[in-house]
Formats: C-alpha cells, structure tokens, sequence
C-alpha cells in the first residue's frame, strides 16, 4: 500500500473547464448531486430508466432480485450482448468505423460496423458449427488483434461464455483456466508480436493442451506465419473456417442473466478465482458508465490501451465502447515500438479525442520525458482517464499539464474486474478533481469508508472501502465457488461488498484509495497473489520455503520481492536467483517475474508460525534493517535477528 500524504488533501479542487461543462452530458457537481440521491432514493426506478439504453427482445419484468450475495438484474427480459454491440447500430452507422487497428509493425485495419457485424456473424456460424451451445465456455489466448474481439462477440452472439486468458501467461496457467471452465474450443494465434519480437502463443497452447481433455478443437489464426505445431483433428485454421462460414446469423435472444463471461483473477489464496458476469446488468454498467466517464458522443474517437486480456479491456475497449456505437482505436503492440513517442504518434495521426491508460503507462512516460510528446499534435484530445492502481498526485498533474495541456479533464477511475465497471469516478464535465483521488461514486453506486464492524469511519482515517448495495455489472460468483464467493466478496464485513481495498475519505465526500489490504501484489496495475508466486517457488528443487512481498516501484507502482530459505545442502547464488526469478515466470507467465530474490537463513514468523509478512514489507522497502542485511541478494540473510527484534517489540503478531 502507498504511503499516503495528507498534505494532498489540502489542494484545492481543479473544476471542470468550463468550454468542456457546457456540452457535457452533466455540467455540474448539483447535476451529479441530483442524479445520484435520485438513485439512492430509487434504485429500482432509476436503474430500470437507464436500461432503456439497451436494445431488448423482452423488456425485464424486474429491475432487481436480491438475495444476499446473489443478484439477478432485470429477470425476465431477453436480450443478445452482439446485436446490442453491432447489429442496432447498422441502421444508421453502417459505415462508421467500429474498429481502427494498428499493428505494432505499422499494419493497419479499419472495420465499419458494418463489416464487423459481418465477421462476427461468420464467426458465431463457425461456433456453432464446431457444436458450441449456449452455456459452454470457449478460452480465448490471443494477441491484440481483431480477431479477439471479433471471438469475444461471437460467442456472446451464440450465448457461450468466454474464458479470455491474457496473452503473457504460461501454459500452466492456461491449462489451469482451461480445465476450471471446462472449456471446450480454444481460440488462439499462432503467435503475437511484442516489441518486434514474436509470442509463441500457439507453442504455449499446445503445451497446456497436453493437460486439457475438455478440449475439442483449437482455432488458430494466423498472425506471424512462423513455423508451428499442428495436431490434425485438432487443429484448424482461423481463416478457413471462416472463409466458408455464412454471414448470416440472427441474434438469438437470451436471458438477462446468461453468462456472458468468466475472467480469472488473483485473489489471497494460491488458486486464482473465475469471476462470472452475466449478459444485461454487465453490459448496461459497461455501456452506461463508458457515456457518463468519458462524456462519449458520436464522433468521438475512443482509445483504451489496456489488454483485452483483462478486465479494462473487456469493458472499456469491446463492450462498453462497442455498444455505444463508438470508433476505438486498437494497438497491438507496446508504446515504445518502435519509438518512445508511439501513443502520440497514434493519437496524433486518428485524431484520438478519449485516452484512457495507467498509471503506470502515465509514471514511464513521465520518465522517458516530454521531447517524445511535444513534436506530437494531441489537440484532438479532450478527456483523459487512467485505472488499475492509484495514480501518485505528482503523476496526475503530469498527465493533466504535459498530455492534457491543462485543458482536459482527468478520470481516475477505480473498479475492479469483480465490479465489471467502474464504480468510483469523475464526471468530467462535473466533478471538480483533486489529484490522487478517484473522487466520488457513480449514481447507483453505494461506496462507503468502514472499519470491521460495518462503522463509517470519520473522513481522513484509513477504513476498508465497501459497496453497500448491489450494482448491475457486479459480479454473480466465482466460477464453480459459491462458498469463496461469499466468503471473499459478503463475509468479512457481513452484508457488504468488501473490496480488499483500504481507502480514506476526505471531509468533501472524495474517496482516496490506498491499495489492497489482503496479499494482492499490483505490478504495473496487474494484478498478482502472494500465494500464487509463493506457490510457483516452492515448487522448485531448491526451495524449502518462500515469502513474497511488494515494494513500492516508481514506474510500476509495486514490484515483486521474495525471501526464500533454501534446502539443506543448496547454497544461494547468482545463478540460482535467476533461475528462480524464469522459473516464476514460466510457471505463471512474464507478469509475475520477481524484481528481487532474497535467499534467507528462515523466516520471521509469528510464535503460531505464520509468516510476518508486514516486516518483511518493511524489509524489502528498505532494503534492510539497521544490522540485519547487507542488501547483497546472493548471500543469505539471517532473518532471525529481525525476529527477535519483533518479538522484543511485540510486533509479532499480524
Ligand atoms: O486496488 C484497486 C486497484 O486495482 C484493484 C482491482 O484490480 P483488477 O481487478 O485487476 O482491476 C483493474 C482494472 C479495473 C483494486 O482493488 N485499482 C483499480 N483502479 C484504481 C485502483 N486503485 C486506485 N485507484 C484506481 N483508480
């Protein structure tokens, strides 16, 4: 958790600008104010009112069934999430572009509404005909390329879940998907390119496949043209499928509550958690909050740089943008391909007016300086949003001065995948923005600052943040666990939504959140378990025993750090901590590479044995304590003076 500065909180508020408020879908803070007591009062009243936003078969005959922690948002209605993200879109934007692609080569595609209704079509026809049913699950394992959402709407078309797995995990972390969703076709590349370099997707598939008998058919599009792996009876191309597939496929209508998607996530224990959304409530969060948040309007052009791999990508560069009617703009590759000014050279050439990015992304663009950004025109731009982690006041007034050019609102949007949508944000045309702080909730949206007992807690102390009511794009359960469903999300503070999130809330109502309270790790706003890479340690030869921490990162906000006591008879070494640091990342995937391996005589642990992950925090932040360590990462440290200098303070227990 960052280190929280209460200076920040005596700044003054930065307005709207006043040319922005004038044609914003809301123009002040009063007008927020309005809409959001006028959901607290009526919920069922002004959720049912926003839903008309939605193309439906059947109107829902409810807004909202609660049965706590199971929510069904607008039962009895029917719907298709693909007709509502192409085909009532076809009347009169045919010709709009849906889709602007960029390779990281330069390669470029542009897709109308028009031609991607068609794509998608084919490719639900091509779903169906491999005998994907309604309520099956496909894994998607694919590049930033158009087909990825082209798969994404053709199973939302067919009414089959998707399993989108982020291109960066290792094949054990896809089987492991693969196999907890029982899914049947995976859809991947032969491979991807990442700074000029290729991903051998279709290498890491046919790895994992060797682990997944759920698997009847892998769809495999061709992207590099590099030499790969088939199995025949398996495999099948992309391209071929398609070529013979008919364009022509009606949206079939399904239940409001038709699983639309899993996606898995970190959560405090080893095994990451299969997050369930379902069809209407989703995409109604989605395409609701995308208007509101980024003041979307026809001709906008939109670009969110996130991964489809994750949750951002999911809502804010398929669904939401999509079912608006919107042009986005998608990038393959990295941002300093092939030179540090990529995303202003991007945004300069398709006159992008909606940026939305990370903190992350924001802190490394900070670092590499503003030569890179002021040969570029960003004039198109007018709103700009960031998300994942929080944003550092320093970073934030960056972004706003340098890439804004003081003229556009910032969005420092906070929600969760679990959330679906972003929850906490500001309305750029009427929340005045304090640097730091995702500011207000959303109308509709309950979020509250509490200690354990449920108890508000007074503005300016550290509470949990909560969600006090249920919300249209919340998650229904994980995937197969109901019971870690209610015991993760409804049981800590009972009746709530607990977010794992510490958070304060300041004397205006604006919330300012922390960063986790439970073993999450935030490496450049992915999101990593402890336990996960604590797991994937000790499954080396050489390792006895493993404890992983985060320290605070500049760019990345937090980085990975892990004390390890080895085996009897293993000495530490420089080689040895390299190969601890591949053999993490081959056993969940690059993204959770540790920056640091610390080999350790034993671990601090509490007199009931549990490990003190708060000194080792301390630990790694400071890269020692007075007498204990040198900082040499190859020679073992002798953690039990720190032990015992815990106990003699009486700080041993967590
Ligand atoms: O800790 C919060 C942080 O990211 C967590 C959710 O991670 P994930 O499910 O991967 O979703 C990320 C993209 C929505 C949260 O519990 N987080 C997300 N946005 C913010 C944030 N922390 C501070 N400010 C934000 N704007």
């Amino acid at each position: 958790m960052q280190e929280f500065d209460p200076q920040v909180l005596n700044e003054e508020p930065i307005p709207s600008p006043e040319e922005f408020s004038k044609r914003a879908h809301v123009r002040s803070l009063a007008e927020y104010r309005e809409m959001y007591d006028h959901a607290l009062r009526r919920p069922d009243e002004f959720w049912g009112e926003q839903a008309k936003m939605l193309s439906w078969f059947e109107p829902a005959k409810r807004v909202l069934t609660w049965d706590s922690p199971h929510a069904k948002w607008f039962e009895g209605g029917k719907l298709n999430v693909s007709f509502n993200c192409l085909d009532r879109h076809l009347e009169k934007n045919a010709n709009k572009p849906a889709l602007m692609w960029e390779a990281e080569d330069g390669a470029t595609l542009q897709l109308t509404y028009a031609e991607l209704h068609a794509r998608v079509c084919k490719f639900a026809n091509v779903l169906t005909s491999l005998g994907v049913k309604a309520g099956d699950c496909v894994a998607i394992y694919m590049p930033m390329i158009p087909e990825l959402p082209i798969a994404m709407l053709g199973c939302a078309r067919v009414g089959a879940m998707h399993s989108v797995v982020f291109g960066g995990f290792s094949a054990t972390a896809l089987a492991d998907r693969i196999a907890d969703a029982k899914s049947k076709i995976l859809i991947t590349a032969d491979g991807g390119f990442r700074r000029g370099k290729i991903v051998p997707l279709k290498e890491t598939s046919d790895a994992a496949l060797k682990n997944c008998p759920t698997i009847e058919k892998a769809i495999v599009v061709k992207r590099t043209g590099e030499k790969i792996g088939w199995q025949e009876g398996r495999d099948l191309w992309w391209h071929e499928l398609e070529e013979k597939a008919s364009k022509d496929c009606p949206a079939t209508p399904f239940d409001s509550e038709q699983p639309l998607y899993i996606l898995y996530t970190s959560g405090t224990t080893g095994k990451p958690k299969g997050v369930l959304h379902t069809s209407a409530g989703y995409l109604l969060h989605c395409m609701w909050s995308t208007r509101l948040i980024f003041d979307l309007r026809d001709d906008d052009i939109y670009w969110c740089t996130a991964d489809i791999g994750w949750v951002t990508g999911h809502s804010y560069i398929v669904y939401g943008p999509l079912a608006n009617g919107a042009s986005i703009v998608m990038y393959e590759g990295a941002p300093d391909q092939p030179r540090k000014d990529r995303f202003w050279e991007l945004i300069e050439r398709y006159k992008v007016t909606i940026f939305y990015s990370s903190a992350t992304a924001v802190r490394a663009f900070m670092a590499w300086g503003a030569d890179w950004i002021n040969s570029h025109d960003l004039s198109s731009l007018r709103v700009l949003g960031t998300v994942g982690e929080p944003i550092n006041p320093a970073a934030w007034k960056w972004y706003y001065e340098v890439i804004g050019k003081n003229r556009c609102p910032i969005v420092d949007t906070w929600w969760q995948t679990e959330t679906g949508g972003i929850m906490i944000s500001p309305l750029p045309g009427a929340t005045p923005t304090k640097p730091g702080s995702a500011t207000l909730p959303l109308p509709g949206i309950v979020a509250r600052v509490v200690n354990l007992s449920g108890e508000p807690v007074p503005p300016g102390e550290t509470g949990y943040l909560t969600i006090q009511k249920p919300w249209p794009g919340m998650l229904r359960t994980i995937y197969g666990d109901d019971d870690r469903f209610q015991r993760d999300y409804w049981s800590r503070i009972p009746g709530v939504y607990f977010t794992g999130d510490a958070a304060q809330c300041d004397k205006d109502g604006y919330i300012w959140v922390l960063g986790r309270v439970d073993d999450v790790i935030k490496v450049a706003g992915h999101r990593l378990s402890s336990m996960e890479i604590e797991s994937a340690l000790v499954s080396h030869v050489a390792v006895a025993e493993a404890a992983v921490v985060a320290r605070p990162d500049e760019i990345k906000g937090e980085a990975i750090v892990c004390f390890v006591t080895l085996r009897s008879g293993t000495a530490p070494s420089k080689e040895l901590r390299s190969a601890l640091i591949d053999h993490v990342g081959a056993t969940i995937g690059t993204i959770a590479r540790p920056a640091d391996v610390r080999f350790a005589e034993g671990l601090p642990k509490t007199r009931s044995g549990k490990i003190m992950r708060r000194l080792l925090r301390e630990l790694a932040q400071k890269g020692g304590l007075p007498g204990a360590l040198t900082g040499d990462t190859t020679t073992l440290e002798d953690l039990s003076v720190i032990e015992r200098l815990a106990k003699a303070k009486g700080l041993d227990e967590e």
